[in-house]
């Protein structure tokens, strides 16, 4: 799982570097599927349950599992970029929301505060910890901030499946009450929205967008639980990942 999660990191950074006004995402998605399969891995996302590509590039309103395809992306756009990879039988699953060029004021506050989130439900897992205290960390900031949580996606467990049993949701619900156990490796992964969290799901079955057209964000890593704290999987040896080089606080 570390060196999956390793290798999912670094992909994310290769991403992160493609990222700039004119891209196509199909361009995104071919540069990032050919250097997973350069590294000896998998693209997970790959006929997943029939997705027909090996990378989600989700822009503006779009908050999740966006297709790519021959848009390009525009100064003032944001970007999430979500990887997964299969390497050695297991998953590694990361995302971040780029910014392309210049993005308005609102949009800054939401990428920010939307990564900020992530690291709050990040700092409320350890062992014997509910998971609804995840959830409740992620819902408060959100609040504190007028962003709204999107309740139907949520993090899930990953390891030799891409998404085993365990649900973690990015909201509070008290009987959420499972505890978390050393051991256990799952995704956080929050969207965050500027209006409604409410959302629709395109035709294509899988690009889901805010009802009201306002932009959503969203950052993922993969965790593993300790006794005392999370270890972040998604990272590279130095500590960082895209999260840290490319979005700043
Ligand atoms: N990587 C996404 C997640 O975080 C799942 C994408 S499923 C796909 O769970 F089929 F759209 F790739
Ligand atoms: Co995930
Ligand atoms: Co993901």
């Amino acid at each position: 799982m570390r060196k999956a999660g390793r290798m999912a990191a670094e992909v994310l950074l290769f991403a992160g570097k493609l990222v700039a006004p004119g891209v196509t995402t199909d361009s995104i998605d071919a540069e990032v599927h050919d250097e997973i399969v350069r590294r000896g891995a998998y693209p997970s996302p790959l006929n997943y349950r029939g997705y027909p590509k090996s990378v989600c590039t989700s822009i503006n309103e779009v908050i999740c599992h966006g297709i790519p395809d021959s848009r390009a992306l525009a100064d003032g756009d944001i970007v999430n970029i979500d990887v997964t990879v299969f390497l050695d039988s297991v998953h590694g699953d990361t995302s971040v929301t780029f910014e392309v060029g210049e993005v308005d004021d609102h949009s800054r506050l939401l990428v920010r505060e939307t990564r900020a989130a992530m690291y709050l439900g990040i700092g409320a897992v350890r062992n014997g910890a509910a998971v609804n205290a995840i959830g409740r960390a992620i819902e408060t900031h959100a609040r504190a901030h007028r962003l709204g949580v999107v309740r139907e996606f949520i993090g899930h467990g990953v390891g030799t499946e891409f998404h085993s049993g365990l649900q973690i949701p990015h909201y509070y619900e008290r009987s959420h009450n499972t505890p978390l156990e050393t051991g256990m490796t799952f995704t956080i992964e929050p969207m965050l929205t500027l209006g409604s969290p409410d959302l629709y799901l395109w035709d294509d079955q899988w690009t889901a967008v805010t009802a009201d057209q306002r932009r959503s964000a969203q950052f993922e890593h993969t965790l593993l639980c300790h006794d005392d704290g999370a270890e972040i999987l998604t990272r590279t040896p130095a500590g960082e990942g895209a999260a840290e080089v490319y979005t700043k606080e």
